[in-house]
């Protein structure tokens, strides 16, 4: 596969119909027919985390429909908007500046380029390029090598979602009757945070590409900042159909990642979702993906077995799991099946 200048260089040579190494099959296409329209998923309004309503709706939704958006969390309206300009920015960039950054000739490895997800593994393309940066302590030491038109905008996003991502995940431990919440538990899990910038060009016939293919999330919990292109969906609960997520002014998308289905022997839902691009406008998203270090241990926790529940999963260790996830195509919820008993 050869990468070029990616998706977004291809874009910009002015293409008027999709090449073939996008088209997707019919049969993986995203008809129409198969979105509910009338579903969504939860929005909770965070303002008060005490507000013992608040708790419960964040715990049931992460049950029902592993998604909810949230509102009032805190983070700066202006932080949000500076990071996606910052992402049009890193991709407005001629192509030489930008493809310095390609992985694996990146001038640091806390920074990568990347088009689609695995082309070496995929007959059909994602029509996406995206940046990642590894945001922890350790990693922010190369900050002099990121690239200067976005650091500064992903480390304030960064720091300003922390306490929210930290007081979710109280909460939703909390819900799994994990007593001892606080800082000990957390770190050991938490210190690996990546922060992405996904990338879709416009199209010029969306329905006929993916964005991104349906996955479900290798993390303990996402928090997604879209833009107000649309074109986000999840899948319905026990059911092959999609919903698809509005975006909503200032909000940000959480969803449990598969280390928490595990964690919660599947109290908590780690669903699928997938991204269609925009006929006429470039699509950004910045998810922020808190993963576990890399030498954790994966299991069901012993709180949620104290009653006697059988585990559905096995132990495995999260840098084991990390690679199964990015040796394969982006292929619905099958990464869960390394780790099911
Ligand atoms: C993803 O789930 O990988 C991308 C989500 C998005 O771009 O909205
Ligand atoms: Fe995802």
């Amino acid at each position: 596969v050869n990468k070029g200048n990616g998706i977004k260089g291809l874009v910009d040579t002015g293409i008027g119909t999709v090449p073939h190494l996008y088209i997707l099959p019919t049969d993986e296409r995203l008809e129409p027919n198969m979105i509910l329209p009338h579903e969504s998923i939860p929005v909770i309004d965070v303002s008060d985390w005490d507000d013992p309503v608040v708790t419960q709706s964040i715990c049931e939704a992460a049950g029902k429909w592993g998604f909810f958006q949230i509102t009032n969390h805190g983070v700066p309206l202006g932080v949000l908007h500076a990071v996606k300009e910052a992402a049009h920015r890193f991709f407005g960039l001629p192509n030489e500046e930008r493809n310095k950054y390609w992985a694996g000739n990146s001038p640091t490895d806390a920074v990568s380029l990347k088009t689609s997800f695995a082309p070496q593994q995929e007959a059909v393309l994602e029509w996406r390029d995206s940046l990642s940066f590894h945001c922890g302590p350790q990693d922010l030491e190369s900050f002099p090598s990121w690239p200067p038109v976005c650091r500064d905008e992903v480390v304030k996003y960064m720091k300003s979602a922390e306490p929210v991502i930290r007081k979710l995940l109280e909460v939703l431990l909390k819900g799994l009757n994990v007593k001892d919440t606080a800082k000990g538990r957390e770190d050991a899990l938490m210190i690996a945070p990546m922060v992405y910038f996904n990338y879709y060009p416009r199209c010029p016939n969306p329905d006929l590409t993916s964005g991104v293919f349906p996955h479900s999330d290798i993390s303990i919990i996402t928090v997604l900042l879209q833009d107000d292109n649309g074109g986000f969906y999840v899948r319905a609960t026990d059911c092959e159909s999609w919903i698809h997520v509005p975006p909503v002014d200032g909000a940000l998308v959480i969803n449990m990642g598969d280390v928490l289905q595990i964690m919660s022997n599947d109290r908590y839902k780690s669903i699928e979702h997938r991204v269609v691009a925009n006929g006429s406008k470039d699509r950004v998203s910045v998810p922020i993906f808190m993963n576990p270090r890399a030498d954790a241990i994966l299991g069901p926790l012993p709180e949620v077995l104290e009653s006697g529940e059988q585990p559905l999963y096995k132990e495995v260790v999260y840098s084991d799991y990390f690679k199964y996830f990015f040796s394969k195509k982006h292929e619905g919820k099958k990464t869960m099946e390394f780790a099911r008993i």
